[in-house]
């Protein structure tokens, strides 16, 4: 049966994109909802542009108390009925009251080639270790930042001349291959991981 996919972002969107243009056809699964914690993020706009129903769960109202803010997320969800969350760009810490209740069915992107450098900055820190490789990680959330069981991953080498903003340019253009492979695979039940070359 066809999946349904939450997206949740809090920016421009450019994954959450790639993943809805790559939902049709024979593909096993549908973008259900775009929930964003920002009103104002592009990928919202885009999303209702195309159609797809969106939600907005502020954050600051919560003023820290992040398990009252998922249970807002989670009644925002409820009448979309999805059967999987993509966090594409969804820059808040998820509790494991959340994680657990998802667990399996909820996954990542992250600008890195995890285990290395969980967290915020990925690009210079590459840079400043003098790393010869980079890329991007596709994986299971879990409660710890960054962790859970790898579904996929984008490798490119580092060039001499390269930048934090020209490593986060090109590490993003394997993002929007590596994410819509991987939500493919993991929509129909296969957990093999993804590997690519950039
Ligand atoms: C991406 O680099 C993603 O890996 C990171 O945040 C960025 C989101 O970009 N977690 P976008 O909103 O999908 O364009």
């Amino acid at each position: 049966m066809t999946k349904r996919v939450a997206i949740f972002l809090s920016g421009g969107g450019s994954n959450m994109r790639a993943l809805v243009e790559d939902m049709q056809g024979d593909h096993p699964a549908r973008p259900c909802v775009v929930l964003s914690n920002q009103a104002e993020a592009g990928g919202i706009a885009w999303a209702r542009e195309q159609g797809i129903a969106t939600e907005v769960v502020d954050h600051r109202p919560f003023a820290g108390d992040r398990v009252q803010f998922e249970t807002a997320i989670s009644a925002a969800l409820t009448p979309h009925q999805p059967d999987i969350i993509c966090l594409a760009g969804f820059m808040r810490k998820l509790t494991a009251g959340f994680t657990d209740q998802w667990a399996g069915k909820m996954i990542n992107i992250h600008p890195s080639l995890l285990p290395k450098y969980k967290g915020l900055h990925t690009h210079r820190r590459v840079l400043d270790e003098g790393d010869a490789q980079h890329g991007c990680t596709v994986h299971e959330v879990t409660a710890a930042l960054d962790d859970g069981p790898i579904l996929g991953q984008a490798v490119l080498s580092v060039a001499v001349d390269d930048s934090a903003q020209s490593l986060a340019e090109r590490v993003l253009v394997l993002e929007h291959k590596l994410y819509p492979a991987v939500l493919r695979r993991f929509a129909d039940g296969d957990r093999r991981p993804v590997m690519l070359t950039g």
